[in-house]
């Protein structure tokens, strides 16, 4: 292969493709399906490959046909936006290829991720905390609990979980699903994650988990976990850590803050009350890969108490890779994974160029783009907000000017809308309601990209309201 020949035609595909994140007359993705995509891509692969020119298609191919999610009319997900120090910092890193088991191989990358937990710990309060970097929040969530059982039984990392212990945890109703998966995979059973009453907002009702406790205890259970959810995947809502910490210290349990979602928003001195009580909880998730841009997996573990990381793992004795002889504790030694991909450094790349403030700023202004965006919906008659806005989320529907079932025509006008890929949201239920979900995560958004999104709903939506209400003809 001849590299300088495709470096420098890659270079032109990366300046077309950031182009053409900014322009609005493209779709954020030509929308095919499953078989129409194979028949413009040829996914198999050949006994005897492709040539330069093949290879290069492929590469367009795969940008054409890809979601773009640096554009600002994707509002679908919890990330969003073209990070571009971040994405300087993946690409130096991929150059690089290392992996975060030994400072033997990773010794900048091992200073940077220390450095980087160093820093998050800072805003969360944790004086004598740690961390580590983890392949998303879900597994974040993952290791929170596997630390929380851990501590109350620490001969289940040898024997194994006994469940004449019957180890309860609890967690908001609207939390993410990944704690469900956490407890299927330590053997505590998903059925055992109770799930709290919320209010109408989504935030966690604190005399519910009480309550919740309280029986599970009559029913000779063992709670040892609670999770706050700082920032909820619908909603936006912030659980009010500083009652939940009050509440597990009276019954000794483990709390963990779910922030994958809105962590990030402790950079913000303006909106960080939201979090009132982070530094009271014992560990936390924070992803950079949603609210600071980052390309996608950067999240971190942060536990409170140091050592916490270590207790978890067994057999270390690894002396074909742990040599103990740089003056530095090896990260992979308190990780689940060995191999680990090096995420902290597009991170740093990111924060380094933007500073303190220029991070402070952009979650500020995610929060005046929502604040903008639900504004628009209580200003316009044929929509409907749906749930006040907590933070980054904005739930409304639209409503039509004739009788008809507001759960299918909003969702068909969210698949119109991700079809034609002018606009992309998502959807979600609030109990049977389905709502359109708008996100603020493109740390660049203005409240221009919103009017367009506005824009583009309203015609989509008209369309349809005619394409309905005109007469069939046979
Ligand atoms: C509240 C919450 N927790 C956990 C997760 C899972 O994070 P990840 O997608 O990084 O695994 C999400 C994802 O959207 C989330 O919203």
């Amino acid at each position: 292969m001849n590299e300088l020949n495709i470096l420098s035609s890659s270079f032109e595909k990366i300046k077309n493709y950031l182009e053409s994140n900014n322009d609005t007359n493209q779709p954020i993705v030509p929308f095919k399906t499953p078989s129409e995509l194979k028949e413009v891509i040829d996914f198999n692969i050949d006994k005897n490959g492709v040539s330069e020119q093949e290879f290069l298609e492929l590469v367009d191919k795969y940008l054409e046909y890809s979601v773009k999610t640096g554009n600002k009319q994707f509002l679908n997900q919890l990330y969003s936006g073209f990070n571009f120090p971040a994405f300087i910092g993946e690409l130096f890193t991929v150059l690089a290829n290392t992996s975060m088991y030994t400072y033997e191989v990773a010794p900048v990358a091992t200073t940077i991720e220390t450095e980087m937990i160093r820093l998050m710990n800072s805003y969360a309060g944790y004086t004598n905390g740690d961390g580590i970097f983890v392949s998303g929040g879900s597994n974040a969530n993952l290791v929170a609990m596997f630390s929380a059982r851990n501590k109350f039984l620490p001969e289940s990392r040898f024997e194994g979980y006994d469940r004449n212990y019957k180890l309860t945890a609890f967690v908001n109703e609207q939390a993410h699903y990944s704690f469900e998966t956490a407890a299927n995979v330590l053997g505590i059973g998903s059925k055992n994650v109770i799930k709290i009453k919320s209010d109408t907002n989504g935030v966690l009702i604190p005399s519910e988990l009480e309550n919740e406790i309280l029986k599970s205890l009559q029913r000779n259970e063992k709670p040892f976990f609670v999770a706050a959810t700082c920032a909820t995947t619908l909603l936006g809502a912030y659980d009010p850590m500083d009652e939940m910490a009050k509440i597990c210290k009276k019954y000794h349990l483990w709390l963990h803050a779910d922030g994958s979602f809105g962590g990030s928003l402790l950079l913000s001195d303006q909106h960080k009350h939201l979090m009132k009580g982070i530094e009271k909880t014992d560990s936390f998730t924070w992803n950079p890969h949603k609210l600071m841009n980052i390309p996608l997996i950067c999240s971190a573990l942060l536990v409170k108490k140091r050592g916490t990381l270590q207790h978890n793992i067994t057999d270390i004795n690894a002396d074909y890779i742990f040599h103990d002889i740089d003056q530095i504790e090896d990260l992979g030694k308190k990780s689940i994974q060995c191999g680990r991909r090096v995420d902290a450094v597009k991170l740093w790349f990111a924060w380094k160029y933007f500073g303190l403030e220029g991070y402070q700023k952009r979650i500020d202004n995610l929060i005046s783009v929502a604040t903008y965006a639900e504004g628009i919906v209580e200003n316009n008659t044929a929509l409907e907000l749906l749930a006040d806005r907590q933070s980054f989320a904005v739930c409304f529907r639209y409503i039509p000017n004739y009788k008809t079932d507001l759960n299918t025509f909003n969702l068909e006008l969210r698949e119109a809308l991700r079809k034609k890929g002018s606009s992309i949201v998502n959807y979600g239920y609030i109990g049977k309601t389905l709502s359109i979900r708008l996100i603020t995560a493109n740390g660049e958004l203005k409240h221009s990209d919103i009017d367009l999104f506005f824009d583009n709903l309203m015609v989509t939506a008209k369309e349809l309201e005619i394409q309905h209400t005109q007469p069939r003809h046979p």
